[in-house]
């Protein structure tokens, strides 16, 4: 066993476990140890647990906005609680116990424990298994081992339990129970939305039992006698659904259920489910174990945080929590499409395609706020209409609302999206997708840019002003770079596909949109004149207009001792932050890790220099882009410095679960996304190139042996090996075709199999 840290230890690097028990890590624990599949998030939870130790599966689709303000996923009722009692005494956690270990095989996203509970006549070992099934995504599986080691009595109280953990107001309402004999099945309806929710409970070999309903919970209750030594093995299903998945979906759960065969067959489908996904997305890192299960650790999530069944958005807390609405950021399209596109081209396109999908949302924004074209959501649900609330935190030392304008000023959402189209169609040059819905979206992107640009006539130039970049600490801000730049790209890619892609396609988008031709000049002309800041003397690009004359405190952590109180919100409107050059996130860097062809290394190496000691990286994006700028700028140690850092997040819980009273815990969905990013693109210096080769430039830290990874080139699988000494790339199709690619910018070719060695790699 080997520790990574604060009580987490692997084997074989396929699994976290933990060895004690601590109920107040319930939150981080939760999050950390949870199953999922993209569909529904089952929390990290034990199966006697209730709603206050944050019980919770949440399910996409079912947005609901109970209070008026925050709209969030539902929590649905939990069919796989179950208590286990002997000899009066309860076999939970909080109960006197030995032999504690909990663990999360990543390879199958099963989550459990086993303890041994010493009861009157001797002990009784608890073994506890579940998963939330990849191969059917509205089916959870649970298997209870319990073994004695003397004679003894079982009382079992196993059913549903609709007390629900909801972070603001109750969402669901109306619970109908019944009985089906097998187990309990429950309907009830969301509070605003009017969604119907069913969950169903199915438990094997028990049947009959006493029926027992108390404190919200609906159990049937069983003694079973123990023999000694002779273990008792109890099944329980857990299928879930929603009027928004299947018209009846009382009917749609019986036939689920019907279809299980039995827990062994779910469990073994399941587990062919996730070779197949770990075939794709799974990096080898040889020489350190620790970054090795972290590595997984952060795909495991990064995978079940992604709906994979229908357009969906990625929740920046994935499926943990009701945290951050279930829905997408611009982290959607900047560290979670990566590893798709690259992997699983087809995962990418449905992320975009939840773009088209809301592109009507994104119109509806921009009209109300008097621009044209689409102006996508800050925060993105199911609609696409802006849900982010006005009011986030509040300054805790007036007890006064602080209004944050992500949802006016963060307008850079827009290009990003724009931006995620040009890599996809880079990368997979798949016409279909731009002709029915690319363009579209592109042009939309290019009209809202369009109408929100100013003109300055003395100046001669378009401005983007009253903007917020990246570095959400600075807002109201002219000429965000990382926003000109990006809106910029936007313009000047829509531009190219305007005069370069099939005339046909591109005048039945037009016409569909009513796109006219004094728009086009007009996107020539702001193509031509938007202002790009541009390195000063010193060779330092401003990150917006005036930031050079804000305080600069060095390093950023300093700031910290000015704080009047330690909740105190550090950004808009007279944070402590404010009138510093203090980044709450990477900014001017995070330009640097979109558009690296823009800028010459000097001038990256030297604002990185400048920037990244005074960036505090207060959000969990922060360390993943510097890491993947820095290795790409060949700073190795500098890069696996923030690599480990970004690695550990979530898996040694370095960030808030609180943050000004509202709370922000659950999983960092893009900081688990972007860990594919920082070893592909990052240290292996992975894209697609000017040239439109595939290329890799790799710099391994000395910390790693090797590096695998698994990519799709030209639609072809391919396996790609790097370690100090040598690379080698293997064709995995069945009829290798010839592959070119540009390897530390020599061009190679080869059919199955190409093998270089290497003398020394830095
Ligand atoms: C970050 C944003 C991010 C959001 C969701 C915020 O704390 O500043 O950049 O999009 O969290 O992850």
């Amino acid at each position: 066993m080997q520790s990574i840290g604060k009580g987490i230890l692997t084997q074989t690097g396929w699994e976290i476990i933990k060895n004690s028990y601590e109920a107040k890590q319930a939150i981080n624990d939760g999050s950390s140890f949870m199953t999922g599949n993209g569909y529904l998030g089952y929390r990290g939870t034990f199966a006697h647990d209730s709603s206050e130790a944050y019980v919770g599966c949440f399910v996409t689709d079912t947005w609901d906005n109970a209070d008026g303000k925050w709209e969030e996923l539902s929590n649905v009722p939990n069919a796989l609680f179950t208590t286990f009692h002997v000899e009066g005494h309860d076999l939970t956690l909080t109960q006197p116990h030995q032999d504690f270990e909990r663990s999360l095989d990543l390879s199958q996203g099963l989550t459990g424990y086993q303890a041994t509970f010493p009861v009157s006549a001797g002990t009784v070992t608890l073994k506890e298994e579940k998963f939330a099934s990849l191969a059917q995504h509205h089916v959870l599986g649970m298997r209870h081992v319990i073994t004695a080691d003397h004679p003894t009595v079982l009382v079992i109280e196993s059913g549903i339990d609709t007390v629900l953990w909801d972070l603001n107001q109750q969402h669901l309402r109306g619970f109908d129970v019944k009985d089906t004999a097998r187990g309990f099945e429950v309907q009830a309806q969301t509070s605003q939305s009017n969604i119907q929710v069913n969950v169903l409970e199915r438990r094997y070999p028990l049947e009959g039992g006493q029926v027992v309903v108390k404190e919200g919970k609906h159990l049937m209750r069983w003694e079973v006698t123990l023999k000694e030594n002779e273990p008792l093995i109890l099944d329980k299903l857990m299928v879930v659904t929603s009027s928004n998945d299947h018209e009846h979906p009382s009917s749609a759960l019986s036939q689920m259920e019907a279809s299980v065969e039995s827990y062994d067959a779910l469990k073994q489908e399941n587990k062919l489910a996730w070779d197949a996904y770990w075939a794709r997305f799974d990096i080898i890192i040889e020489g350190n174990l620790s970054d090795q299960v972290a590595t997984r650790f952060n795909t495991y999530h990064a995978i079940i945080a992604t709906p994979m069944h229908k357009p969906l958005p990625i929740g920046a807390r994935g499926l943990s929590c009701q945290a951050y609405q279930g829905a997408a950021f611009w982290d959607q399209e900047i560290y979670n499409t990566p590893m798709y596109l690259f992997s699983y081209p087809k995962q990418a396109r449905m992320l975009l395609e939840y773009r088209y999908q809301t592109l009507d949302g994104a119109r509806k924004k921009a009209r109300k706020h008097g621009y044209e074209g689409a102006f996508y959501a800050w925060i993105s649900g199911k609609t696409g209409e802006e849900i982010c609330p006005d009011f986030f935190f509040k300054d805790v030392l007036s007890d006064r609302p602080i209004r944050n304008h992500f949802n006016l000023w963060q307008i850079h959402i827009s290009p990003d999206i724009a931006y995620s189209i040009v890599r996809y169609y880079e990368v997979t040059q798949d016409e279909d997708f731009m002709r029915l819905y690319g363009l579209e979206m592109m042009f939309e992107i290019a009209r809202f840019i369009a109408s929100r640009v100013v003109f300055k006539p003395r100046l001669n130039r378009y401005e983007l002003t009253q903007v917020q970049g990246p570095d959400e600490y600075h807002e109201n801000v002219d000429n965000n770079a990382f926003t000109n730049y990006q809106s910029h790209a936007a313009l000047k890619e829509t531009l190219r596909y305007l005069e370069h892609f099939n005339p046909e396609d591109i005048n039945k988008v037009r016409q569909q949109i009513n796109l006219g031709d004094h728009e086009i000049s007009l996107w020539h002309d702001i193509t031509n004149k938007l202002y790009l800041p541009k390195p000063n003397q010193e060779g330092l690009i401003e990150q917006f207009d005036g930031f050079f004359n804000l305080e600069s405190v060095v390093p950023a952590h300093e700031v910290t001792k000015r704080l009047k109180h330690p909740e105190e919100y550090y950004g808009w409107p007279n944070g402590i932050t404010v009138f510093t050059q203090c980044n709450k996130q990477a900014d001017m860097v995070q330009l640097f890790s979109l558009h690296p062809s823009l800028f010459n290394r000097d001038t990256m190496r030297m604002n990185y220099a400048y920037y990244e000691p005074r960036t505090l990286h207060f959000s969990s994006l922060s360390p993943s882009t510097h890491a993947l700028v820095a290795a790409r700028l060949g700073m190795v140690e500098e890069a696996y410095r923030h690599f480990k850092k970004a690695l550990m997040i979530d898996l040694l819980n370095t960030n808030e679960a609180v943050s000004g009273g509202t709370f922000i815990g659950g999983m960092h969905t893009a900081n688990n996304g972007a860990t594919w990013a920082m070893i592909t693109q990052g240290f292996l210096g992975l894209k697609r190139s000017h040239n439109h080769l595939y290329a890799l430039n790799p710099v391994l830290p000395k910390e790693w042996k090797s590096v695998t990874f698994f990519t799709d080139i030209q639609g072809v699988r391919h396996k790609i090996y790097v370690s100090h000494e040598e690379i080698s790339i293997l064709n995995l199709s069945q009829s290798p075709m010839e592959t070119t690619i540009l390897l530390n910018e020599e061009t190679i070719t080869f059919r199955s199999q190409y093998q270089s060695q290497k003398q020394s790699r830095a």
